[in-house]
């Protein structure tokens, strides 16, 4: 069994699909936020899942923060950390703590559109493709290892909202998709490129 931990802010619902998807020999023992208000935070808790706040506003620094968080992660001895929705900016000793065991989900097309509101600026920049990627963190911000991509199109009507939920059904196919993937290990991680083996 490999045990999961997922970072939340907020509604959670990449973590409600990996949840959901109930992967065989994924064990999700944990779900932290960083606010205590997090909505997925009662969905998992009224699922029987542990959950934990670690409140950045507690902290005087992101080194203090990001030392305070691991602990409690490794609390639960993950095989995978899931970043589902944790708007935090993490520092490079964290990142290197979980190399090869942190996954992130991202609302573009990486490397487009790394940081906030990429379905606006896609919209803006007229492309025709949007989409969600999934990938193995590193200390520079949405720039790890691609693991997946889903791609949708850009209609001429779209707004922010429209776009936005269409990517967000494309990411609760592929987050779960990926982490089964990784509970299989059948990812590789080769010269920054990750092949996924059947
Ligand atoms: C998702 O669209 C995710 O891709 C995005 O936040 C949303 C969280 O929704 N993540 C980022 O922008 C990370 N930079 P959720 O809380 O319902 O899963």
């Amino acid at each position: 069994m490999k045990n999961i931990v997922i970072l939340i802010s907020g509604r959670g619902s990449n973590m409600q699909a990996i949840v959901d998807a109930a992967i065989p020999g994924a064990h999700i023992a944990a779900v932290i936020a960083n606010r205590a208000d997090a909505p997925g935070l009662a969905w998992a808790s009224e699922r029987g899942i542990a959950t934990r706040t670690v409140d950045h506003k507690a902290y005087d620094s992101r080194e203090a923060f990001d030392t305070a968080l691991a602990a409690v992660i490794d609390q639960f001895s993950p095989h995978l950390v899931v970043l589902a929705g944790f708007m935090r900016i993490l520092t490079a000793d964290f990142t290197r703590h979980y190399a090869g065991r942190m996954l992130n989900i991202h609302p573009s097309l990486l490397p487009a559109f790394t940081g906030l509101h990429t379905h606006r600026r896609a919209i803006e920049a007229g492309c025709k493709l949007a989409g969600c990627t999934v990938h193995f963190v590193t200390a520079e911000l949405d720039h790890g290892p691609i693991v997946m991509q889903a791609a949708v199109p850009i209609l001429n009507e779209d707004t922010e909202d429209s776009l936005s939920a269409r990517v967000l059904r494309e990411e609760h196919r592929l987050y779960p998709e990926a982490v089964r993937a990784f509970v299989e290990d059948r990812l590789r991680i080769q010269d920054l490129r990750v092949f996924v083996a059947e």
